[in-house]
């Protein structure tokens, strides 16, 4: 796959590796073409780097890391994002004490409106950079849960491949709607690894778990709520 890096940043550059391991070819871009590059050199993977433009332009599937700006805001041709995969990453920026506001419209919604005929994916936003650097392996043996969530089932598809490739366990969490449910977990997520001093590591799994053999408390019945 061919993949652009819009911001070379924590995100970026962690991701964007990767996926250069897992033999993707990957273009970092950066509002500084010379740091795009720099960014390429140290990724030591034959990756390549320059503007943000050129990573559009490069790529079928982009990482979106740039927070609060809109693809019409910062490229010069936001027409070249058409049909192709935008992998939103983005979380909201952490209010005083904590105190996130209800989300009635999700970042990646928000994005998609940008640009409509993007196939917008939200994910990766729920674990910290601190769990990227475990990735693939032993990350893979502790089932971190990469949910996401988007309109276009192929583009779910893909990025589910992308998390799997890389040790998380993706999780399909239906239409970009639910992006609003994705980033409360982002946010919750940052509550407990920096709001409540326990440690960089804290990360969400999701667990399938088979059936109870018998059902001694006498089973889900019939609820009788309205
Ligand atoms: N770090 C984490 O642990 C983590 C985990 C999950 C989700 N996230 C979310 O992912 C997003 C990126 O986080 P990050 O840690 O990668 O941040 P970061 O290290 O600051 O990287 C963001 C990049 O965005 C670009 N940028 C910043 N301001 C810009 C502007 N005004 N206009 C255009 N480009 C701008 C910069 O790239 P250039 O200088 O190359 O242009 C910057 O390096 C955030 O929304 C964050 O909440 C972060």
């Amino acid at each position: 796959m061919k993949i652009g890096i819009i911001g070379s940043g924590n995100m970026g550059r962690s991701l964007g590796i990767l996926w250069a391991e897992q033999g993707h070819q990957v273009f970092f871009g950066s509002r500084d073409a010379e740091k795009g590059k720099a960014v390429a050199e140290f990724a030591e993977l034959g990756t390549q780097g320059g503007s943000n433009d050129q990573a559009v332009a490069f790529a079928d599937v982009i990482l979106w890391t740039v927070r609060g700006m809109m693809p019409t805001q910062l490229l010069s041709h936001p027409e070249a994002l058409n049909g192709k995969i935008i992998i939103d990453c983005n979380n909201q920026e952490i209010p005083e004490g904590f105190a996130y506001p209800a989300i009635v419209e999700s970042l990646a919604e928000k994005l998609a409106k940008d640009v409509p005929n993007a196939r917008v994916v939200k994910a990766f936003n729920t674990m910290a950079q601190e769990v990227f650097e475990l990735a693939p392996e032993p990350l893979r043996d502790y089932g971190v849960s990469v949910f996401v969530a988007a309109d276009d089932e192929q583009a779910r598809k893909t990025v589910m491949q992308l998390a799997e490739e890389i040790g998380f366990l993706p999780i399909d969490t239906g239409t970009l709607r639910n992006a609003r449910l994705v980033e409360g977990l982002g946010d919750f997520i940052r509550l407990i690894i920096i709001g409540q001093e326990q440690g960089a590591y804290a990360t969400i799994c999701v667990n399938i778990l088979p059936a109870a053999q018998e059902q001694r408390l006498g089973g889900r019945q019939a609820s009788s709520l309205k």
